[in-house]
């Protein structure tokens, strides 16, 4: 089941149990193969919920083991809107992980970069994605190029750029509020820090910010460098000093005034070539320290 060569000779034969919905189980041995949340195939339950559960590539009856797909929904969304979330990118399990709890709230997302370039009509996939994927929510869609065609049901379309900040905040005014935003726009580093210092504390409380391909970071034709991996205008090296802003009730710094994004961000996570923001209330406060300072 590792998928490398050789491998097959130690694979283990599973019974296939049909879960009426289009799903299969996968059973030996008296566990059940289950699609962890993070990716990872494991077999390791008796029993099995449907979102352990398995779509077959191929039916039943010409089943191999390495055909499986992951069950999580917005693999097989990003799968039908031709979206490269997966595929040639492996983000839809870890966004299907951090979103998944909303999927039924009112919210209002938005994605920076609605796809196809200077071509109207080409793109708008993870848009109809996100659509589906969050059936009341609101969806806005920004881009530099016009894609007004894609403006039905509920996806809006605003044309501007990602490192206009006028522009940022008057999506936002038109918006009312974004729960969710996605950075798909240019990767240009310069974009993507600018952006983020513009809409991450238009965010709700609680709200996520992600942003996607950050290989950009280290190639010198959108700002980026392989060599200053800390460097503060680089995607990867912005987020990286905001760690510390993490833990900012920790420096022994007396009278240091916090930042925005010390007192908002509860956590961030970093993919391969993905970084997700929590933003709240990051002020559970020191076990130690008051204001800073030892007491
Ligand atoms: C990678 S595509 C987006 C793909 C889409 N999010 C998807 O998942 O299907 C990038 C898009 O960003 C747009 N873009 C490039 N520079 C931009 C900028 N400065 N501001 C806003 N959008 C920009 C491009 O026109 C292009 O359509």
């Amino acid at each position: 089941m590792d998928g490398e060569e050789g491998g097959q000779e130690d694979a283990t034969v599973f019974a296939i149990m049909d879960l009426s919905n289009g799903r299969v189980a996968l059973k030996a041995e008296g566990l059940f193969l289950c699609a962890e949340p993070d990716g990872r195939v494991t077999l390791s339950r008796t029993a099995c919920a449907t979102w352990e559960s398995f779509l077959l590539a191929e039916p039943p009856s010409v089943f191999q083991p390495n055909v499986l797909r992951h069950s999580n929904d917005l693999v097989r969304l990003a799968v039908k809107h031709g979206v490269d979330k997966w595929g040639s990118h492996w983000y839809a399990q870890h966004y299907h992980n951090h979103f998944s709890p909303y999927r039924d709230q009112k919210l209002s997302l938005l994605e920076i970069g609605v796809g196809g370039y200077d071509n109207p009509n080409a793109g708008g996939g993870s848009l109809r994605m996100w659509e589906e994927y969050f059936p009341s929510a609101i969806i806005h869609g920004i881009d530099i190029f016009d894609k007004q065609p894609h403006e039905r049901g509920r996806v809006k379309i605003h044309q501007g750029s990602q490192f206009d900040e006028d522009f940022l905040r008057s999506v936002f005014k038109d918006a009312g509020s974004f729960d969710i935003i996605i950075d798909d726009g240019s990767h240009i580093n310069a974009h993507v820090i600018k952006s983020f210092e513009v809409l991450f504390p238009l965010l709700s409380n609680n709200g996520i910010y992600a942003v996607e391909d950050v290989q950009t970071s280290y190639w010198p034709e959108f700002g980026g460098n392989s060599d200053d991996l800390d460097s503060n205008g680089t995607i990867v090296g912005f987020f990286k000093s905001l760690v510390d802003s993490l833990n900012y009730e920790e420096f022994i710094k007396p009278n240091y005034q916090p930042t925005y994004f010390d007192k908002h961000i509860v956590s961030i996570h970093f993919y391969h070539n993905l970084i997700v923001i929590l933003k709240g209330s990051n002020d559970e406060g020191s076990n130690i320290l008051r204001n800073n300072e030892r007491v």
